[in-house]
Order: structure tokens, then sequence, then C-alpha cells
């Protein structure tokens, strides 16, 4: 067979989770990653804030505190006991980060600096529920800084350092091949058909332990901080083999994304003292959060900024609001974590890209003036399900597909349930990325390699070949464009049944429109415009799975805010989605309970996080 490769464990995608994978898988058994994109472009690197463990660096905190806010954060539909060992395992895997070589900024007594982000609490220790609300003891929690940084660059240098590590332990990777399918046989993952970029030849890779780590999807959005290769090809292709996909109507959208342009904004900005301010000047995050305020989960954050806007507060009356980094206001509002002033050079040392960005992309100085911003669309909740090991599940019993992995943003094993903390991301990437790796590698050693089915890159010729030879009857980008649209304006930060019903209706005619594209470039050496129609196919998969959770889910919880069901449903919404294929173009959802952990109450047993309703 032509470009057959052969190895026992193989990941694809060299993001944060990818690489952590593959560093643990290596130790024990031989691994490659295949990657569209050379591997320090991936996506990790655009994460700037922070990356949380309870270290205590900088004041007291605990993995207790932390594993409560993530379920918390999450709206409950969080699995706690994936939730604790992310809390638990983060704390040694900064360390070993640490090891590795990663820059983190450090405190004056030379540890890891740590700073605050949205969400992030530990207990008051003047909390009296008797103080007048409004005052500091009436706040139950209080925030804590438990984000390991470097500067606003931290996804960056965590991307450099694993990619170092792998390079140094012998990891083979496979730059810029796409991938084109699952090699699936009697039920198990047996590898992957790729596309090799430069030459247009397909290649095959037969593997024991098979992990997707591609990423995201978030440009199923018009205005998202995701850059264009967040195709989602992973789940995509998961989801087209009739695996089931999780919670994907758990959309976050960032709060502050550039005006238009939907680029990331740290949140950062408000950890470290920056806020949002409305038209008329205000601090208005004070009316929705009178807790935390602009420190509150994104969810809030995002439908305060809508909330805003419709009220007609939005600045010269339009969409968007501002974000204020400046020393004066940080100073005026007493928001500076260190609790004393600060100046504009301190400013600039802690977030120097988002500063070079706005100035950059909007010609405005944050160390001089406020910045326009609006809800981003950033990542996604939900994805392939998994346990705790990174072993993909096929159906709401928990039966697992052998052989096949995920892990990251592609996947879901739940510690982010209805909305994501801030800075999460990035541990569920190496805590998860390392589990997985360990356990792709056992899997390996216990497995004889499996035969592959007769020719199995004929689907993936096939599709090539009538994308290529198709006459350009629908153009692609006019298909994109009302996909991220109607995604954006009717499955966006606030849903109804009808507007649910239209994304419903237009992404099932787009994916019958999809069937006769065509592509102009018919040449196979860097056929981008090939790859960019495989990505739509496989947005387009996303989108209506995304759209069948919401329209299922008759309530609002994190980030699935229903403007017809404006409460959360404990009764008959705590439970997981699981979207999977029913007929070409529309999606059937099963119901999976959430992992719940009980403890000793007075001789009861009770829940350890039992259900309140979310307020910050
Ligand atoms: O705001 C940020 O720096 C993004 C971090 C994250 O999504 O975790």
């Amino acid at each position: 067979m032509n470009n057959y490769h052969r190895f026992d464990c193989l990941i694809v995608g060299a993001g944060g989770a990818g690489l952590m994978a593959a560093l643990e898988s290596s130790k024990l058994a031989g691994t490659a990653v295949v990657t569209k994109l050379y591997p320090t472009r991936s996506h990790t690197g655009a994460a700037q804030g922070g990356i949380a463990a309870a270290l205590s660096n900088l004041e007291e905190d605990s993995w207790e505190n932390h594993a409560y806010d993530t379920i918390k954060g999450g709206d409950y539909l969080v699995d706690q006991t994936a939730a604790e060992i992310l809390a638990k395992d983060a704390v040694e895997c900064i360390y070993d980060l640490e090891h590795m070589g990663l820059p983190f900024d450090r405190t004056p007594a030379g540890k890891i600096s740590q700073r605050r982000f949205g969400g992030h609490t530990k207990p008051n220790p003047e909390y009296d529920p008797s103080a007048a609300p409004g005052t500091p003891n009436a706040r139950p929690r209080i925030p804590v800084m438990r984000a390991c940084h470097s500067a606003d660059r931290t996804g960056h240098m965590i991307l450099q350092t694993l990619y170092q590590q792998c390079i140094k332990q012998g990891v083979t990777f496979f730059d810029e091949f796409h991938m084109v399918d699952l090699i699936m046989e009697d039920g198990e993952c047996r590898g992957i058909i790729a596309i090799e970029i430069a030459t247009g030849q397909l290649h095959t890779f037969h593997a024991k332990s098979v992990m997707l780590a591609t990423g995201g999807y978030g440009r199923i959005f018009k205005v998202s901080s995701n850059a264009y290769a967040l195709t989602g090809d992973g789940p995509a292709l998961a989801y087209r083999h009739g695996l089931p996909l999780e919670d994907m109507e758990f959309y976050q959208f960032h709060p502050t994304g550039i005006y238009r342009l939907g680029i990331l904004l740290s949140e950062a900005c408000r950890g470290d003292g920056g806020v949002m301010i409305n038209d008329k000047g205000e601090r208005f995050m004070e009316r929705y959060a009178p807790n935390l305020k602009d420190l509150a989960s994104r969810d809030v954050c995002s439908r305060s900024i809508y909330q805003e806007v419709r009220a007609g507060r939005g600045v010269g009356g339009r969409d968007f609001v501002y974000l204020d980094i400046r020393a004066d206001t940080i100073n005026r509002y007493g928001t500076s974590p260190t609790g004393s002033k600060v100046d504009s050079r301190w400013v600039e040392s802690r977030l120097p890209d988002i500063i070079e960005f706005a100035r950059t992309y909007l010609g405005v100085d944050p160390i001089h003036e406020p910045v326009p911003i609006q809800p981003t669309a950033h990542y996604g909740m939900g994805g392939i399900p998994t346990d705790i090991w990174g072993r993909v599940l096929r159906n709401v019993q928990g039966d697992q597909v052998p052989g096949l992995y995920s892990a990251g943003e592609s996947a879901c094993v739940s510690v982010h349930g209805a909305n994501r903390l801030g800075t999460n991301s990035l541990v569920d990437l190496v805590v998860y990325g390392r589990r997985a790796g360990r356990d792709m590698a056992r899997h390996a050693h216990e497995t004889p390699f499996q035969a592959l089915p007769a020719k199995p890159e004929t689907h993936s010729k096939e599709l090539i070949s009538r994308l290529l030879s198709q006459p350009v009857r629908f153009p692609w980008v006019k298909l994109r464009d009302e996909m991220q649209r109607v995604m954006m304006d009717d499955c966006g930060v606030y849903r109804t049944a009808e507007t649910l019903e239209r994304a419903q209706t237009t992404i099932a005619r787009l994916k019958e429109q999809f069937l006769q594209v065509g592509v102009q470039d018919k040449g196979s050496v860097f056929n981008t415009g090939l790859l960019e129609v495989l990505e739509l196919g496989n947005l387009l998969e996303l989108a209506e799975a995304t759209v069948a959770g919401a329209v299922a889910r008759k309530e609002s919880r994190g980030a699935h805010s229903r403007e017809d069901f404006v409460d959360r449903n404990d009764e008959q919404f705590f439970s997981h989605t699981f979207a999977s294929k029913d007929g070409e173009n529309s999606a059937k959802v099963d119901y999976r309970p959430v992992d719940i952990l009980w403890t000793e109450k007075d001789g009861q047993k009770v829940p350890k996080y039992p259900l309140e309703i979310r307020k910050y």
C-alpha cells in the first residue's frame, strides 16, 4: 500500500491536548502526531490569560475551592469526579510544565505568579449573612488569584514548551496533513486517512490507539475568537461515523472580543482590574453580578452586555460596550489585584499582547482610551464524549469505542458542563491530555494491530474526486457565510424555539446545497480551496448537532439561554444531551445522567456539591 504508516499511538492535532498526550504515550509506545497546521501554530497558542491551579502562591487556596468553582461555573452540569481530578491534577501539571522549562511570570519571592479570573473564588473569611447587601462582608465568596500566567501569552508558552519536549522525546510529526476520514471496523477505530496538503496525496495511518485532539469549532459562528482552522474535524468525523456528540448546545461567548472582529482581549484584563463600561460610563456589571461584578462567569457577563445593548445603553446606541483597562480607571474603582495603585507601565507589562492587538486592529490605544468590545464565539463546552481516561463513549450507557480517544476542546469529559471558567481549558488540555496519553500507551501494549479493511481510503478518494470534478453550482463561501450568520443570530447568546427552528431549517438546506458545491482549483498542490470545502462540511455537521441539542433543551442553563424557558429546570434537564445522526440532515438526542458525588452529613448520604441557584 502506498503512503502507509503504522504507529502504536496516533494523535490527530498538535495543540496542548495532542502534544501532552504525545509526550506521555511516547514514553512507552511509538507515537506520531498528524496535524493540519505546523504544531506551534495550533490554537492553544491563542490562549492568553492563564492556566488555573490552586498553588496558593499569593493567597490561601485549595483544590477543593477550584473544584467547587468549576462545578458551580458549569451550572452543575459538570461531571464531578472529572472536575475533582481536574482541580487536583492541575497542581502537579503546573509543576511538570515548570520543570519542562515553561517561563511563567514570577512573584517577588520567585514563585509562579497568579492572577484573578472570572468565577474563581474562595470563601470570604469576613462573610456575615446579616451584613447589608452590597457591603464587602455580604459577599460569601471573593475572587482568588489562581491563574498561573506568562503575561498574556500563556497558551503560546505552553505550546512551545510541549513541542520542544515532544521533539526531544522523538515523537514523529506529520505536519500539514488534514484528516479526511476515520478508519472504523467492527466498532473499533484502527486509524485515519489524511491528505498531505503539499501534494494532495492520501495517506493511510494504521494505529492501535487513535486520539482526536483537533480543538474547537468556533468557525460555525460569524464573530469568533477562533482561528480559521478551528473547524471541529475530529468531532465532525466521529458524528458522521454514527458516534454521539455531548452537550453541543453549550457554546461559550467570551464577553470581550474586539468589536466586529471577535479577536480575543483576555479576561485577564478584568482579572487585573479592568472593567466594562456602557454608553453612560456606568460599570454595568454592578447591576447583574453585585458580588463578583466584572469577574462573574463569562455567560453572565456576555448576557449582561446584550442586556445593556438591548436597553439602548450600548456605546452611541450601537451593539458594543467598552472594556476599560486604563490605570486611572483601575485606581478609581479600586479593582487592582495588588490592592495598591497601578500605573500604565504596570498595565503594559501585564497585558502586552492585548494592548498591541487593540492598537493594530482597531487603532485604539487601551493605555489611553477604552476599547470597543462585544461577545465573541470562543469555546465549545460539548464535544466527543469520553470517560476520565479520554476513552470515547459510543452511547449514553457509557460503552467505549476500542482504540478511540479524545481530549481538549474536541472532547467532552464534562469538566466544563454548561459554562467553562476562564483558564480551565488549558488545565483540561494538560490534565486530560496526559491521562489519555497514558491510557493510549497501555491499550497499545495490551492489543495487537487489528487488520485494516480492504481499501480504507475509498470513501476519501470518492469524496475528493466528487468535489474536484463537480461544476461550481453553489459558491461554498456563500454557504459558509449563511451558516455563520444564522448560527450567530439564531443560536447565539440568546435562543428561542422560533429562532432555533429557523436555524435548523437553514442548516438542513445548506447541507443539501453543500452536496452540490464544487472547488474551482482542480490542482493537487496546496489546494486550500479543497481543504476549506472539507472543513465547511465538518462545520455544517457540528452546526446541526449544536442546534439539535439547543432545540431539545427547554431550559436555560449556563451558556444556553432560552428566552422562552428562562429558568434552569433540574427536574427535567439535569442531564447531558447526546446528539447523534438521524438520517442525512437531522439529529436525534438522548440523555445521560450527570455524575454526582455524595458525602455524609449527620449520618445521611447527601450530594457533595448541592444544586444551588447560581449567583455571582
Ligand atoms: O480570556 C482569556 O485569556 C482566555 C482564556 C480561556 O479561554 O481560558
